[in-house]
């Protein structure tokens, strides 16, 4: 990034809106377009620059719209077409974008291209997706049949056979979610086209959905490669066929061409890519090489996981940090970082990061918000996030909804796994933990539905809610608003170079930001103890303060979950 010429999104702050967990507007429990309009003056508010919304098209909802069966509509249970141009023209008139989530690494098995394309072996859009015969020497629907061992995202294998034809197709996630062809240049096209609609409509970029798994490695001849066993399944783990693929530059930098490159600069792009490293990430950001503006990595919500998500580690601060400094110091000089905590697929970060106890919650949430906002990077707010929003206390099987908990549920138990302790992992790291509806005030259902909440709404909305938090500054929601000011105000905030300090130390996270003549220290204590600031970080004497979470009792002490933002003279 040239630091004469910055991008306009460097000093920009995203907010992801889930929105069928947002705000409802019809009493159907389901959150909607209409209810992401009557909330506006939240964003407003708060101060981003950016609303991403995750899927609204036409769906049969199996993985909450992740699966698509229509790209250029809106599913009526979220609204109308009317209603999204509604919802561009008031985000421009109040001097936001909107970013869509564009997800074309596969589409609903209820596409009317799927459809086509499973209605005959020689269907002309047969190609447009991966269709295979059973393994050789072995007969359809055989156990261990499948063209390639690949374990599906969702649990089970990622193919399944179409009785009709007698071939599988493949679909990395759940069932219904077929994978695109992306070999075939009719479905590029197809997707290009698609896409320069939305911009045409006004649109202002994408989030693009797992979109580091598009290209499949795949040989002349068409076969696709088994990967290596995975301990206690009959499954191996495909990832090497398909994450980072071999065309997957190839292709980004078409879709730039053909979509973007005409365009003026105002647009925004995101890839979210998991298993991305910093040096693939330097590839796809580096704005000479027109692929994507930045991306989504995975490696910090990652550190708590064993040989999955389901299999729980303790998380230690110090990977954390080590984690973090090596994408701040890999996107130092080519490229862009994203910056985010929680998402719609992640626990709730004050619970997973944080101490979401009683008298740690508020400041851990703010301390945490305040160490990723002063990274260099563009910060993502996931809703609720800005009110301390925590995981939800699920009991049992019953309460969950996602796709992804109860497949694993049913696998887990079926391969022998303790009931019990599945649930346990569930509790922890399921999805629904951030998708329960955003608590707007402590009304019985938060101020989200006037009917049934299609996911439980938190009983702890009678205290963490944002109609209490707007009036108080002391609130989460007023530092979120503070830190959003401070990098639109701040060069150093949003470009000034990153340096970690004390790496070895394990519970104060500090580093410092400088540019020009202008320089940042902040310090994050991650834990309950206090910590001797002045004697670890003797630079912070003489220093004054832009921005804390906590008032300061004793300057030299950095209080649990206190974090400073000091200016250095
Ligand atoms: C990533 C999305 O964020 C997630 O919610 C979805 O289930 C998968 N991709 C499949 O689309």
């Amino acid at each position: 990034m040239a630091a004469d010429q910055p991008a306009w999104w460097t000093s920009a702050v995203v907010y992801q809106i889930y929105p069928r967990s947002f705000m409802d507007s019809d009493g159907d429990g389901i959150g909607d377009l209409g209810g992401v309009l009557a909330r506006l003056d939240h964003l407003t508010d708060l101060g981003v620059d950016v609303l991403w919304l995750s899927p609204v098209y036409p769906s049969p909802q199996a993985d909450n719209g992740y699966d698509i069966s229509d790209y250029q509509d809106i599913d009526p249970l979220f609204g109308s077409l009317t209603q999204l141009d509604e919802l561009i023209a008031a985000l421009h008139a109040r001097g936001m974008k909107l970013l869509m989530d564009l997800v074309v690494n596969h589409t609903s098995d209820e596409h009317p291209w799927f459809v086509e394309s499973r209605s005959s072996r020689t269907s002309p859009k047969r190609d447009w997706y991966w269709w295979r015969p059973p393994r050789p020497g072995m007969a359809a629907g055989d156990p261990g049949a499948e063209p390639t061992n690949w374990q599906s995202h969702f649990s089970g294998p990622t193919w399944t056979l179409d009785p009709e034809s007698g071939e599988y197709y493949l679909h990395l996630f759940d069932r219904k979610q077929p994978d695109l062809n992306w070999e075939n240049p009719e479905v590029r096209q197809a997707v290009y086209a698609m896409m320069r609609w939305w911009l045409d409509r006004g649109v202002d970029g994408f989030r693009m959905d797992v979109i580091n798994m598009i290209s499949k490695d795949v040989a002349a001849d068409g076969h696709l490669h088994d990967g290596p066993p995975i301990p206690g399944t009959s499954l191996g783990d495909g990832s090497g066929s398909f994450l980072n693929g071999p065309r997957i530059h190839e292709f980004l930098a078409e879709m730039h061409r053909e979509v973007f490159a005409e365009r003026n600069g105002g647009l925004l792009t995101v890839g979210e890519m998991p298993g991305v490293t910093v040096e693939e990430a330097r590839l796809f950001t580096d704005p000479a090489r027109a692929e994507v503006d930045m991306v989504f990595q995975f490696e910090h919500v990652g550190l708590d996981h064993g040989a999955s998500k389901w299999d729980l580690r303790p998380l230690k601060m110090r990977d954390l940090k080590a984690s973090f400094g090596r994408w701040q110091a890999g996107l130092a000089d080519v490229g862009w970082n994203s910056l985010y905590w929680d998402n719609h697929d992640q626990p709730r970060a004050v619970s997973r990061f944080g101490d979401d106890s009683p008298a740690f919650r508020r400041n851990s949430a703010t301390c945490l918000a305040t160490l990723l906002h002063l990274h260099r990077g563009t910060p993502y707010v996931y809703q609720g996030q800005e009110i301390g929003m925590a995981n939800h206390p699920f009991r049992t099987l019953d309460d969950f909804a996602d796709v992804e908990s109860l497949n694993h549920y049913v696998h887990a138990v079926s391969a022998g796994e303790d009931a019990e302790h599945v649930l346990v992992a569930l509790r922890r790291m399921s999805r629904d933990n951030g998708r329960t509806p955003v608590q707007w005030d402590a009304s019985p259902s938060a101020g989200f539905t006037t009917g049934t909440p299609w996911l439980p709404v938190n009983p702890d909305h009678l205290e963490w809610n944002a109609e209490r938090q707007r009036t108080d500054d002391t609130s989460v929601l007023a530092h979120y608003r503070r830190l959003i000011a401070l990098r639109h105000e701040e060069p150093v905030v949003a470009l000034g170079a990153f340096a970690m300090l004390l790496p070895d130390h394990d519970e104060v996270y500090a580093f410092s930001r400088s540019l020009n003549d202008d320089a940042l220290l902040v310090a994050c204590n991650l834990g309950r103890r206090p910590q001797p600031l002045f004697e670890l970080l003797p630079q912070a004497k003489d220093a004054s303060l832009v921005l804390g979470n906590l008032p300061i009792d004793e300057a030299a002490v950095l209080a649990p979950w206190e974090a400073r933002v000091l200016r250095l003279r």
